[in-house]
């Protein structure tokens, strides 16, 4: 059984997703069973990743465990020492190439240091994915969008190479069933480097709109985004890493490909499997 803590989330979805069209056996933690919206097959346990314990129905034949949850980051050592209780023998965590390349606050970074150093102190194989920022990040961009053609947003030269959902879902999934990925750390990016300027290039050809990016201050993307009352910590983790990427960019590492076998997903792959998200 393979355990997903963060099965809900943007990466854990898509792994479940996998996993289960491998008919594999897959347990979802999730706050509300009723909306998670679970392939068919999937044993849905009620939890919440961020309190340590997780229901003990959950760990029934546990053999891996993903945690895939920012919410599970402090609850972390708790939840694989259960896990390690109940047999299970692999964990994959899914944690920040910031770890390895810092960029952006540290209380970000240490948060992601302590995930990785919970899969370490566990006893169980670990493998610790350390991501650049996703590509669907820019579902952030969406609401700004459906009003008008302009993104505006601040650090236009603040440069990365974002990664598709499906490369760590398929990275992940190779990790919690495969032997030969324990004690890897693996920085896994997208394709290429690209500037905040390039992305709304790159997603206005597929979605067919001509789309351009407008640099305002980063006091000013501040005030808005507490305007519309997200807490301090979302334009703090923001902010920080773009002044950052737009000084010395993200890294670009081949280890999707070398992991996979193909090509990583670019972003223009992303654009068209969600331009419904951005559509009037
Ligand atoms: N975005 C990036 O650029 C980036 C880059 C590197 C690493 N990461 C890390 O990658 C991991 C996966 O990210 P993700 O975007 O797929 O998932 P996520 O946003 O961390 O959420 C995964 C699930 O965790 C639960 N959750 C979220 N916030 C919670 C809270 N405050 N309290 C309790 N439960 C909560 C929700 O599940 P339920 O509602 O079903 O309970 C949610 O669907 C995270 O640790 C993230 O920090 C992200």
């Amino acid at each position: 059984m393979y355990v997903l803590i963060g099965a809900t989330g943007i990466v854990g979805r898509e792994v479940v997703a996998r996993l289960r069209a491998a008919d594999a056996p897959v347990t979802a933690i999730t706050r509300d069973p009723g909306t998670a919206g679970m392939p068919p097959g999937t044993v849905v346990v009620q939890g919440d990743s961020s309190v340590p314990k997780i229901p003990e129905q959950a760990w029934s034949g546990v053999e891996a465990v993903l945690l895939s949850s920012r919410a599970a980051i402090a609850s972390a050592r708790e939840i694989l020492s259960a896990a390690a209780d109940h047999g299970a023998r692999r964990v994959v965590v899914v944690s920040a190439a910031t770890v390895e390349y810092p960029a952006g606050e540290p209380r970000f970074i240490a948060g992601f240091r302590a995930l990785e150093a919970a899969a370490e102190a566990s006893g169980l194989a670990w493998t610790a994915l350390r991501c650049a920022d996703f590509d669907a990040n820019a579902l952030a961009w969406a609401p700004q969008l459906h009003g008008g053609d302009v993104v505006r947003g601040a650090y236009g030269t603040a440069a990365t190479s974002p990664i598709h959902e499906r490369d760590i879902a398929a990275v992940a999934v190779r990790a919690l069933t495969e032997d030969g990925h324990a004690s890897r750390r693996y920085v896994l990016t997208g394709p290429e480097s690209l500037t905040q300027y390039d992305k709304v290039r790159i997603l206005g050809k597929a979605i067919g709109r001509e789309l351009s990016f407008l640099e305002l201050t980063p006091e000013q993307v501040y005030a808005a985004m507490t305007a519309q009352g997200l807490p301090e910590d979302v334009p703090a983790r923001l902010l920080g890493s773009l002044s950052d990427y737009a000084r010395d960019p993200g890294p670009t590492t081949d280890v999707v490909a070398q992991l996979l076998g193909r090509p990583a997903l670019g972003f223009a792959a992303w654009a068209v499997d969600h331009a419904a998200a951005f559509t009037h």
